[in-house]
């Protein structure tokens, strides 16, 4: 897993997550994933790599009370704020390369922003193929290309010279999915017929350029690349590169794609 998410197995780290993360950045993208798969009353919705729930509980309301939702994610820290949040969600702890439920048991399977750091990526989509009932349908997203995040591609060069390749190699990690031959690929070898994948455009918008190192850099385990020293002059020189993105009112916006993938079950 090129990003690792196990910082947010941390209490502290999970709900700031939810509060400080999930509202600009993951939020947005849930209504068209939801849209993608069709999610109406009545129906079984399992959302895979769940995170802190925010798709999970839009499937919920669109599910409504004769339809029931279940949300998997292999992060503990993550999952006690899902269930805090929404109790009526069934929370599983479990690796989407083995989900632990039965086959056929969802009308629908979700999935935003996970795939990208599941180590074998073709048999988590076969995992979700497996447990869909047959005509039940597949809505899944990861994030569209680096080069498309003209943002984050304006950090790349500070982070290089202050915290090495390897660090920018964390940066663009969460976008190696983001190929639309590479994604036919895997969803074909995972035994879908015709999936189809939709680039779509989005942004990510925070207070101020300080608060979105914070999230990027500042407390993720990238920090452990710099000293204080560096980390103020890396923070100097990504503020100049971060300019052209910056809105009148100080919070900074950066234009974000993402791939949709929609596919059904054959049965
Ligand atoms: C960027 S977060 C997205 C969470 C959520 N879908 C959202 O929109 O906020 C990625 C999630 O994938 C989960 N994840 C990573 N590898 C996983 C795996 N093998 N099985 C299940 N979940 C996994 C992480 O724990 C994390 O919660």
């Amino acid at each position: 897993m090129p990003k690792d998410w196990d910082w947010t197995s941390e209490a502290r780290n999970a709900q700031r997550y939810e509060t400080d993360l999930v509202p600009t950045l993951f939020a947005p993208w849930a209504p068209q994933v939801a849209d993608a798969a069709q999610i109406r009353a009545g129906d079984r919705v399992l959302d895979v790599g769940c995170g802190t729930g925010v798709l999970a509980r839009l499937a919920l309301a669109r599910a409504g009370t004769q339809g029931a939702v279940t949300g998997v994610d292999v992060n503990e820290g993550m999952l006690a704020v899902a269930q805090r949040a929404e109790p009526s969600i069934e929370w599983a702890k479990g690796d989407a390369m083995a989900l632990p439920f039965a086959g056929a048991s969802f009308d629908a399977v979700v999935s935003q922003f996970a795939l990208m750091f599941i180590s074998d990526p073709t048999t988590a989509v076969s995992e979700m193929r497996r447990v869909l009932a047959p005509g039940g349908r597949l809505a899944l997203a990861v994030w569209g290309p680096f080069e498309m995040a003209t943002g984050y591609a304006a950090l790349a060069e500070p982070l290089k010279r202050y915290g090495g390749q390897s660090a920018v190699d964390v940066l663009t990690a969460p976008h190696v999915l983001g190929d639309v031959e590479k994604l036919r690929f895997i969803f074909t070898s995972a035994g879908f017929e015709q999936p189809a994948v939709t680039m779509c455009m989005g942004g990510y918008t925070q207070p101020s350029i300080a608060k979105l190192l914070e999230f990027e850099v500042k407390n993720t385990p990238l920090k452990e690349r710099f000293t204080d020293e560096s980390y103020a002059e890396f923070a100097a020189e990504a503020e100049t590169a971060l300019q052209p993105f910056l809105l009148p009112n100080g919070e900074v916006s950066i234009p974000l794609a993402a791939a949709i993938v929609t596919a059904q079950n054959a049965g």
